[in-house]
């Protein structure tokens, strides 16, 4: 079906065709040619050459709150030497347009799409932060809050002034009958912030759904002029320059009666839309899809071989795998959930080890089971284990979001934390800090060789680890999460020059293995991969092919030397002499046996 059709058919399937539908279908494919008509030059010139970017290995990106990085925008523009220095060639600002004011879910509850938050800097800013990243090509992500809005934005505000076409916006109801009727099959997202998922609004006598906050107010995508204006203010940010629109809370964005108003099938054809539309106005702009979610549901968003939706998809059941991996060191769980599912071509991961939010500990169950274990008592080990309550553990995480009645609980905590050099520091046990340098390294090894795009943490690339001081902030103590979101540390930054320091260990290494990376083609976010059981649950095994080369990489999640059989693998590679990229060790496959040393990581290249 030729692309324009098939946008019209979607539209028509959701909005029906009566001559309302029809007359907001014409709206759309207006602001569309106006989009289009806008585009600056340098954009289009990146519409023809640049589309596929998202695949290319040399893609490495970090991930950063501008006021806690370099107070403002215009100081960003600045450290373009910090990224280049490290190889950083995509940065995902977190949330810089206009939020409310006072709490607002750390700028996700957005009061005006086409503004900047005051605090750091003005939308000229914002264009001369595009334009000169642009120039250093280095890409440019942020977020679209496209669930919700603060219930300040122009649209709320009407609503909450009798506006009752703008209270057809969102999902609101005279009485609770209604709503009582949804808390029956909907979970909640935040308990403690959000019991339920409606607030009362005396002003106009009104129940709206607001799955997160009481400020943030969800939007009704049933009615198309929500679609249409969340598209004009799309291509807005497309056209400013922007490279990477990330689609906050996506498994939100529709809801019927009866069901967890989770995943519903129109979501995917509101995502196809979107696709549809990017690819007609502004082609080289990827959307990365929020959504954590089961990993069967996440996988759904890519759309199909022929119907791409998302592009990039967050891969938040790697991040807990990989925490598994290290608090159990046993790797299979990981093994199978690489092998778990095909994506299609048109798509790839964002892999990351942390990122501003918690970490749920959602995880394949049957595997699980199948390894003879009960997953509730796995998750309780987990929750545990990173909030130091168990014998043993090296972490130093803090429960969030905990579940009194089943204990169930959420994890905070920056990577350096959470992973024992903060532990180590404490207790000053040198041997402690190299295991813990070395799980880090560990970890930022494999979302670096892993098929998608490589996301750090920003301040973890320095080792930063867990910072109270926002319990001394009224406007954030209530919330957890801010302990893995403290000011950057440009002193600590500094001793990423010092040799000796953990800073440099950690600094170095990745910037070592990010220029590996960068150097070798099957490592493309289109590239094969497949994960080789080892007949050992210690040692992870991740081959990348393409075409005639091969490519493993080896991690031991242990503090024990493994010894480990390669007839195995000697099966899936081709020839038999490889040279470690990082260490430079050789190795000959025709040896049956290879030994890796605690946490050690390879990375193998045929000779
Ligand atoms: C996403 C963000 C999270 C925010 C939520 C609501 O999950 O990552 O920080 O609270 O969306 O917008």
């Amino acid at each position: 079906m030729r692309k324009s059709n098939e946008l019209k058919t979607l539209y028509s399937q959701i909005y029906g065709s009566s001559q309302q539908a029809q007359s907001d279908y014409s709206d759309l494919l207006a602001l569309m040619a106006q989009a289009k008509a806008l585009r600056k030059p340098e954009l289009s010139q990146m519409d023809k050459h640049q589309v596929n970017w998202v695949f290319s290995q040399d893609m490495v990106g970090m991930t950063l709150y501008i006021d806690l990085f370099s107070g403002d925008l215009k100081h960003l523009i600045d450290k373009v030497e910090y990224f280049k220095d490290l190889g950083i060639t995509y940065i995902h600002l977190m949330p810089l347009l206009k939020p409310r004011d006072g709490e607002n879910d750390g700028g996700y509850a957005v009061e005006d799409y086409r503004q900047i938050d005051p605090r750091l800097g003005t939308l000229d800013d914002f264009v001369e932060v595009l334009d000169t990243y642009r120039h250093h090509g280095i890409k440019i992500c942020i977020d679209y809050v496209v669930n919700h809005v603060a219930k300040e934005h122009e649209w709320a505000k009407a609503a909450l002034n009798h506006d009752t076409q703008k209270q057809d916006y969102f999902i609101m109801y005279d009485t609770d009958e209604i709503p009582n009727l949804y808390n029956r099959s909907v979970p909640e997202v935040l308990p403690d912030k959000c019991p339920g998922n409606f607030t009362y609004y005396p002003e106009i006598k009104k129940y709206v759904f607001t799955s997160f906050s009481d400020f943030q107010w969800d939007l009704n995508f049933k009615n198309p002029k929500v679609f249409n204006g969340m598209v004009d203010n799309l291509l807005y940010l497309a056209n400013l320059g922007v490279n990477m629109i990330r689609l906050d809370a996506i498994p939100f964005m529709w809801k019927e009666l009866h069901t967890s108003c989770r995943n519903l099938e129109p979501i995917h054809d509101l995502l196809r839309m979107f696709n549809l539309i990017k690819e007609e106005v502004c082609p080289s702009l990827a959307i990365l899809g929020e959504a954590i979610v089961q990993p069967e549901e996440i996988i759904k968003y890519f759309g199909s071989e022929e119907k791409t939706e998302c592009e990039v998809m967050y891969n938040a059941n790697l991040m807990v795998d990989i925490y598994h991996a290290f608090a159990s060191r046993d790797v299979r769980l990981l093994t199978i959930d690489t092998n778990r599912f095909r994506i299609p071509s048109k798509g790839t991961w964002m892999n990351y080890v942390r990122c501003h939010d918690d970490i749920g500990w959602g995880f394949n169950e049957d595997a699980i089971r199948s390894f003879g274990m009960d997953p509730y008592a796995h998750k309780q080990f987990l929750i545990r284990f990173y909030d130091n309550e168990f014998e043993g553990s090296f972490s130093r995480g803090e429960p969030y979001q905990y579940n009194p009645v089943n204990h169930d609980a959420r994890t905070n905590g920056t990577l350096a934390s959470l992973l024992g050099l903060q532990q180590a520091t404490e207790t000053k046990e040198s041997y402690k800090r190299l295991e813990a340098l070395r799980r880090i390294n560990l970890a930022h090894a494999l979302i670096l060789s892993y098929r998608g795009m490589p996301l750090i943490y920003s301040g973890d690339e320095i080792a930063t680890i867990n910072d109270q001081s926002y319990l001394n902030d009224p406007a954030k103590k209530a919330e957890g999460r801010w302990v893995h979101r403290p000011i950057f540390d440009w002193k600590r930054a500094e001793r990423s020059k010092q040799a000796g320091t953990s800073e440099y260990e950690v600094y170095q290494s990745l910037k070592q293995m990010i220029s590996i990376r960068k150097s070798l083609p099957l490592l493309d976010g289109q590239a094969n991969q497949k994960a080789l059981d080892m007949n050992s649950h210690q040692v992870y095994c991740l081959i990348r092919s393409h075409e005639n080369e091969s490519f493993f990489a080896l991690y031991n999640f242990s503090e024990f030397n493994q010894k480990i059989n390669v007839e195995e693998l000697r099966r899936w590679v081709r020839g038999t002499h490889y040279t470690d990229l990082i260490q430079g060790r050789q190795f000959n496959l025709e040896h049956k046996i290879l030994e890796l040393s605690p946490y050690e990581v390879v990375w193998c290249k045929k000779d």
